[in-house]
């Protein structure tokens, strides 16, 4: 092989950790565009609304979904202006499930700001909430194309399907693998998938495009999601911007939780029963859920799954020829493994 053969995207030199600047740097044009349509359309005659909603926004973000669809676009060589209003539609489903979300987990800490159920109450994020939501669908309206209004409404649809599912699955220690997977892959997965879809949508590009670009969200969605599973045990509110723990004490079955209980013996078994069912969740049980999840190898494992769909991700994208934006694209996925908020 030549040198300049093998050196493919896969093994260029960086300096630090991966991180999102390149896909940044990239984007950072259309992402202007794509922060000034935020900002107009989170406007209402009702004070409150941009309020609330402004709270949340300003709080930052990491702004990955609408960062991906303009990448993605950018791949493709699309050179309009169609998808900034269609990222930005993509950053209100997310925004509004936040506000859902954090409602219906209870939470207290979101982009290191309180969280607007705490602030404003849980009636008044929902509202303003189904608010965001709407606003993203008069967007796509405006876009005009069916396919990215079937696409984007499916996504909005499977997310509260997977969040429902989440709700069902809460509190049983029998949940499986495959549950899990299942219940990420439609909360998160989707719009990952579906922002990086709408972008060969827009861009006029074939099936077997558009079907790449929704494998390399919807891989790099669960990858995202297995991490913040890990996360929610191994980080601190000062770093993740969310509380630590949210999920024991909420009695979610996360993967950490599936494979240590898998591993466990009869009185580790018996604690995470308890713990699930809500009786031992105090911060020593905490600490002791923690120690279990690093002794079985349980976080180290769930980090492996994560890197497989990674890897997965990656692959996705084998059709595509090098580029900055490949290369961009890359390194978000390994962003999303190595990241630690
Ligand atoms: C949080 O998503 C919700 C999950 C899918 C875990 P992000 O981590 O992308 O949230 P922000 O937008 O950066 O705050
Ligand atoms: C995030 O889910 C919300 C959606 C993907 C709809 P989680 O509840 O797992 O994530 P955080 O920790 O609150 O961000
Ligand atoms: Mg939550
Ligand atoms: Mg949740």
């Amino acid at each position: 092989m030549t040198a300049s053969a093998s050196e493919n995207v896969h093994s260029i030199k960086r300096a630090g950790p991966p991180s999102l600047d390149p896909m940044m740097a990239l984007v950072a044009g259309g992402m202007n565009s794509v922060n000034a349509v935020i900002l107009d359309r989170m406007q209402s005659r009702i004070p409150l609304i941009p309020e609330l909603a402004g709270h949340l926004i300003a709080g930052g973000g990491k702004r990955m979904r609408p960062m991906l669809t303009l990448a993605s676009a950018e791949l493709l060589g699309y050179s309009g202006t169609r998808h900034h209003k269609l990222a930005a539609a993509v950053e209100f489903i997310h925004t509004a499930t936040l506000l859902h979300d954090d409602v219906v987990d209870g939470s207290g800490l979101r982009r290191g700001r309180k969280t607007a159920n705490i602030i404003w109450g849980n009636s008044a994020s929902v509202l303003v909430g189904d608010f965001l939501f709407s606003r993203s669908f008069e967007l796509m309206v405006e876009d005009g194309s069916l396919k990215v209004l079937k696409i984007l409404s499916n996504a909005s649809a499977v997310i509260a399907e997977g969040e429902v599912n989440q709700l069902t699955a809460q509190r049983r220690i029998d949940t499986s693998e495959e549950q899990y997977l299942d219940i990420i892959g439609a909360k998160t997965a989707a719009l990952f998938a579906a922002a990086c879809r709408i972008s060969a949508v827009v861009a006029e590009r074939d099936e077997a495009q558009e079907h790449a670009l929704d494998a390399y969200g919807r891989y790099l969605g669960i990858a995202f999601q297995l991490v913040d599973d890990a996360l929610d045990y191994e980080s601190d509110g000062a770093t993740m911007g969310k509380d630590a723990g949210d999920d024991f004490r909420d009695g979610k079955v996360t993967l950490p939780v599936i494979l240590a209980y898998a591993r466990g013996d009869e009185g580790e078994r018996a604690f995470w029963k308890a713990a699930i069912a809500g009786h031992s969740i105090s911060d020593d049980d905490l600490a002791h859920a923690t120690g279990l999840l690093r002794r079985s190898g349980a976080i180290a494992d769930t980090l492996a799954r994560a890197r497989h769909y990674g890897q997965r991700a990656i692959d996705a994208l084998g059709m595509f020829g090098n580029s900055r934006a490949k290369a961009a694209l890359v390194e978000a996925v390994e962003f999303a493994i190595a990241r630690a908020y």
